[in-house]
């Protein structure tokens, strides 16, 4: 049987504020039990932030023990040579990080008195620091309410609010940033940032989602559209040069004579025709 519509009378299901949505999952199936999470002195938090930078959860965590052991505060560490924290370092890559913490721990220990900035807007200011990196630590650390925006977590709002666009570029990312701060919750700001890089990390991957075990689905624009796999876009690729060249082959008594190429540029070093510019 037919129901006639009722006009005046649509059926709203509510959805759940998209942070209500994702701390709720978060205290679930988020991770736990991670060294860094249950503490909220500021070095620990910010040595894992630095060292989570482009590594993985699971690379991190032997590192980060070794190097807690060692250096147990900031003052320990600002007093180590640069050698000693590099020796720490080795094997986890991007070695910029260790040496812009090593300046870092040394300007909170001699100019700041060994206390961490505790806004956003000035952690951001020791080397190292990008501004996502700098919320998550304002956030974790000293429950301030601020957007973090890393490369997980542009994922989840491209897709979950259908941006288009390369994400690295600076219209997309500022309206990412945008969303970011609009979506912040009143409470929790620690738990809804964890919550974020969960998703980002083990939900909302970058191929083959697991949309079915994701809190956003139902209100998720790239799912609704069928857009996962497109969302994020890309890097734009720079259009592939053309070069137009004449070969020369020249034969003789059964030989061929070949060139060998200069070494920087296309081929460098190997032997090819000898080549013309055209015209
Ligand atoms: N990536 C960056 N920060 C992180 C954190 N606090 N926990 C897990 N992954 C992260």
């Amino acid at each position: 049987m037919m129901l006639p519509a009722s006009p005046g009378r649509v059926k709203l299901r509510a959805v759940p504020e998209f942070a209500q949505t994702i701390i709720a999952w978060q205290r679930r199936h988020g991770r736990r039990g991670l060294p860094w999470q249950g503490t909220r002195d500021p070095y620990r938090v910010w040595l894992s932030e630095v060292m989570l930078q482009q590594t993985q959860v699971e690379t991190v965590i032997p590192y980060y023990g070794r190097f807690l052991d060692r250096f147990p505060d900031v003052r320990a560490l600002a007093a180590a040579s640069e050698e000693d924290v590099l020796r720490l370092w080795s094997g986890l890559g991007y070695y910029a990080r260790a040496r812009n913490l090593h300046r870092a721990a040394r300007i909170v220990a001699a100019e700041l008195g060994g206390r961490f900035p505790d806004t956003a807007q000035d952690l951001a200011r020791l080397p190292g620091l990008g501004r996502s990196s700098a919320a998550a630590i304002a956030a974790f650390a000293f429950r301030r309410r601020e957007a973090i925006l890393d490369g997980n977590v542009r994922r989840v709002f491209a897709r979950c609010f259908g941006i288009d666009g390369y994400t690295g570029s600076r219209a997309v990312e500022h309206r990412l940033w945008k969303i970011a701060a609009r979506e912040l919750p009143q409470r929790e700001i620690g738990r809804y940032t964890q919550a974020l890089m969960d998703l980002g990390a083990t939900v909302c991957v970058r191929a083959a989602p697991r949309c079915d075990a994701c809190p956003l689905a139902p209100r998720c624009v790239a799912r609704r559209d069928g857009r996962t796999a497109q969302l994020p876009a890309p890097r734009p690729r720079k259009p592939c040069p053309e070069r137009v060249v004449t070969w020369l082959v020249l034969m003789h008594a059964g030989r061929v004579l070949l060139e060998r190429r200069p070494a920087p540029g296309l081929w460098g070093g190997l032997w090819a025709f000898p080549e013309t510019e055209p015209g």
